[in-house]
């Protein structure tokens, strides 16, 4: 017993013993390389995708000095100052240049709408564009993903990588005095590369809206939406650093640093097109293509000695999979892949966060409010005045207060029905790509939502909340699922993405329900005033407001995840808990495909958690341990 103790601690603190490779690193000179031909033949780890999770593990694995490591990026550096303001946090801000550009199929619970699809292309992915909007999960929503059948995964084994990839920098006391800002240091790091923080001013009419879901019965959470817990009130942090109050973000956390390190290249402006197997199924290659390069042109092959790890996002790193003759069968078929695995997880259990708008008016609002800006010019000069010293209302970024609810809160005299109707359900609302295991999947996790629903453990819907009359509300805990599939005709065009947004009836009961509950929310805020806007008071029925539920409807947060799921391959699995592909050797998965199920959150942080925990997983099984 004590021996075996021994050996593991021993295992734990030996110095890396890996397997140098200096005829390789001796051609390394320079970190940013910008075409093929400073490509080396072969690294030990070849990360595509140098978007948050790439960065993450391009970092921590290059950490072993012995070790070369290329990560391959379709983007470019965006090196525009304004990209790291608070007012890039706004979706009107967000750069098309740093965006994929396609449109989902019509989407069959919204009228046939087609929708615009928020996939980051850039260094840095999704944290280089996003809204900074930095909080958590509930535990429950990873212990869940625990559940489904991965040791290790729940909120107990992923909290030390929250933590890990985070520093809090706390506000200054006499703001958190006058705000009432309160938060749990301890659930933060102290000195990991991202940097949480609070803004130094929040609008007075926050406070009003606050205190109508206490009255509402939804309590205040003194420790904040970084300590897992559950329906209730919460103070968030933004992805900035406290003092400049500036974008906290992959690129400036784990890429900027280590600017020196001569083992790690990233490689911008390259399309990975496929992983090449050896006979036995080991990922041997990577073969890409200059992204300006017309197709089939010019293709390099890449080796990997150790490691591929696929970091492309929600919608590309499944496609790359079924490019390379991963994937659902029938898919592969259709675009003339050879299949190498039939693998129908790959693309499936795709979720997101929908929401919905309901709009009011604040006839007696406070004073300042967020129209300040625009209507009065003393207001906004002072403005400009205090953001010269990086404070005031201009270092707000997209707000700072959240409401994440649980079902029973939302609807207690109806949320036992709900749970009830969902419970009948079999697989009928799943898209047709949807196989046996798939199916088997998400009725596991069917069974896991509707044992959260009974509770308040965890949030169904989300209402961030800041001071503004109208109010956008997410679908925490979605049960519609979609699909990622090549396309039949260009397995090198963007794939077919069906969001398959309010499919399953029980979120649209959902919604409807999340809509009565913000009326009596509004009713709550006396103070302001309240008048709705739309859908307006003459809706009261079930059917006018399921109508306007759709009508105000988007089908994503740009929370697109679970594409490559860690699951067992019975539940339609694509990963197993080590983020090893099932069926083949070499090759992992290390982005946001791997969520199980999304957590009731913002994802980014999330992202960062499960990036830290991967490269330690694939830190461990390639490292060399004398056993004398
Ligand atoms: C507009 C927007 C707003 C958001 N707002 C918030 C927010 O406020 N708070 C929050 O927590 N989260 C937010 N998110 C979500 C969060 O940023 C993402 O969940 C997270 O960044 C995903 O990380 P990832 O590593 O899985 O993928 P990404 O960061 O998207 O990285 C994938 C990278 O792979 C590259 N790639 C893809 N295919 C290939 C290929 N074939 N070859 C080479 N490279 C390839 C892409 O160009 C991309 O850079 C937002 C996302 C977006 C897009
Ligand atoms: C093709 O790639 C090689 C390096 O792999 C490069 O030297 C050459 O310029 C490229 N040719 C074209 C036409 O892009
Ligand atoms: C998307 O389109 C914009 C132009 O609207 C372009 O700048 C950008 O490069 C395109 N994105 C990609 C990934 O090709
Ligand atoms: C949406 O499209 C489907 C398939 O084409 C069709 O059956 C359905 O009637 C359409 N729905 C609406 C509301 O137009
Ligand atoms: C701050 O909280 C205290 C006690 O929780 C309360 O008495 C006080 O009114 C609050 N102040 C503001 C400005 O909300
Ligand atoms: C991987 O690339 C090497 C070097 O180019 C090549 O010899 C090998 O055949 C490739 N492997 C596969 C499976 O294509
Ligand atoms: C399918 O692929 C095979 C070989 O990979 C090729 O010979 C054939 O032309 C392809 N068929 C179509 C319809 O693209
Ligand atoms: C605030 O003032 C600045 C500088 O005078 C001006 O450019 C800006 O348009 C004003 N903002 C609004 C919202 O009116
Ligand atoms: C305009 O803003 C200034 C500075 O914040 C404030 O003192 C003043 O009361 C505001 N005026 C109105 C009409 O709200
Ligand atoms: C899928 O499930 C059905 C019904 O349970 C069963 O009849 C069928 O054989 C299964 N197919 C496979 C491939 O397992
Ligand atoms: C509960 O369900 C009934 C019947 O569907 C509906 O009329 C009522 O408005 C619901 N109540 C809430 C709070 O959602």
């Amino acid at each position: 017993m004590t021996s075996r103790i021994l050996l593991i601690v021993a295992i734990a603190t030996l110095p890396c013993l890996c397997t140098a490779y200096p005829t390789l690193l001796d051609g390394l000179h320079e970190r940013e390389i910008k075409g093929s031909q400073d490509i080396l033949p072969a690294y030990d780890y070849i990360i595509v995708g140098g978007g948050t999770s790439g960065l993450v593990i391009g970092n921590r694995l290059s950490e072993d000095t012995g070790s070369a490591v290329l990560v391959i990026e379709y983007g470019y550096l965006d090196n525009n100052p304004s990209q790291i303001e608070p007012s890039s946090s706004s979706g009107g801000a967000w750069p098309r240049k740093d965006l994929y550009n396609l449109t989902s199929v019509p989407m069959i619970g919204l009228g046939n709408r087609t929708s615009g699809v928020y996939a980051a292309a850039v260094v840095g992915g999704g944290s280089t564009i996003n809204g900074m909007m930095f909080d958590r999960g509930a535990a429950e929503d990873y212990d869940n993903w625990e559940k489904l059948g991965n040791p290790g995964w729940g909120w107990k084994g992923l909290l030390p990588y929250f933590k890990k990839s985070t520093t809090f920098d706390p506000p200054d006391a006499a703001v958190a005095n006058e705000y009432n800002i309160t938060y749990d240091a301890s659930y933060y790091g102290t000195t990991g590369p991202i940097h949480a923080s609070f803004p130094s001013y929040y609008w007075p009419g926050a406070k009003i809206q606050w205190q109508a879901f206490n009255d509402l019965g939804i309590p205040s959470n003194k420790e904040g939406a970084a300590s897992g817990g559950g329906s209730g009130v919460y103070w968030n942090t933004d992805a900035m650093t406290g003092d400049k109050r500036q974008r906290s973000y992959a690129r400036s956390g784990y890429y900027d640093p280590i600017t020196s390190r001569k083992n790690f290249n990233l490689l911008t402006g390259y399309r990975v097109n496929e992983v090449q197997f050896s006979a036995n199924l080991h990922a041997d290659n990577i073969t890409m293509i200059a992204r300006d390069s017309p197709a089939g042109s010019n293709v390099t092959t890449v080796k990997a000695n150790k490691e591929i790890i696929l970091c492309a996002g929600w919608l590309h790193t499944p496609q790359i999979l079924q490019r390379s003759g991963i994937g659902p069968k029938a898919v592969l078929n259709a675009a003339n892949v050879t299949v190498l695995v039939d693998l129908p997880g790959v693309g499936a259990n795709f979720q997101d966060h929908m929401g919905s708008r309901i709009a009011y008016q604040y006839n007696t609002d406070a004073q300042p409010n967020p129209q300040s800006f625009k209507t009065n010019s003393t207001f906004n000069q002072s403005s400009i005045e205090q953001w010269k010293q990086r404070k005031g209302p201009l270092s707000l970024g997209n707000g700072n207060t959240v409401a994440k609810i649980g079902l029973p809160h939302i609807t207690p005299t109806n949320y036992t029905s709900i749970i009830t109707r969902l419970l009948s359900q079999t697989t009928q609302y799943l898209p047709s790509i949807y196989t046996n295991t798939t199916k088997a999947g998400w009725l596991a996790q069917r069974d896991l939502i509707a044992a959260n629903y009974g509770g308040l453990s965890s949030a169904v819907v989300e209402i961030p909340f800041s001071g503004g009359s109208s109010a956008s509300m997410g679908l925490e805990k979605p049960l519609s699922r979609g699909s990622i599939t090549l396309s039949p005709s260009n397995i090198y065009a963007e794939p077919i993405l069906d969001y398959g947004t309010l499919t399953n009836p029980v979120d649209l009961d959902i919604m409807i329900s999340v809509f009565k509950f913000a009326r009596r929310w509004y009713a709550a805020q006396t103070a302001l005033s309240t008048v709705e806007v739309t859908p307006g008071v003459a809706v009261t029925s079930d059917e006018g407001l399921g109508d306007a539920v759709k009508e105000s409807a988007f089908p994503s947060e740009a929370h697109g995840c679970c594409t490559a799921a860690l699951m067992p391959k019975e539940l339609g699995g694509v990963v197993c808990p080590e983020l090893t592909v099932y069926g083949v050797s070499g090759l992992s998965v290390g982005d946001i495909s791997v969520l199980p199920m999304v957590p009731g959150s913002h994802t980014c942080s999330t992202v960062y958690a499960v990036a830290e925990k991967a490269a330690d997983l694939i830190k461990a099984r390639h490292r060399t341990v004398y056993r004398p």
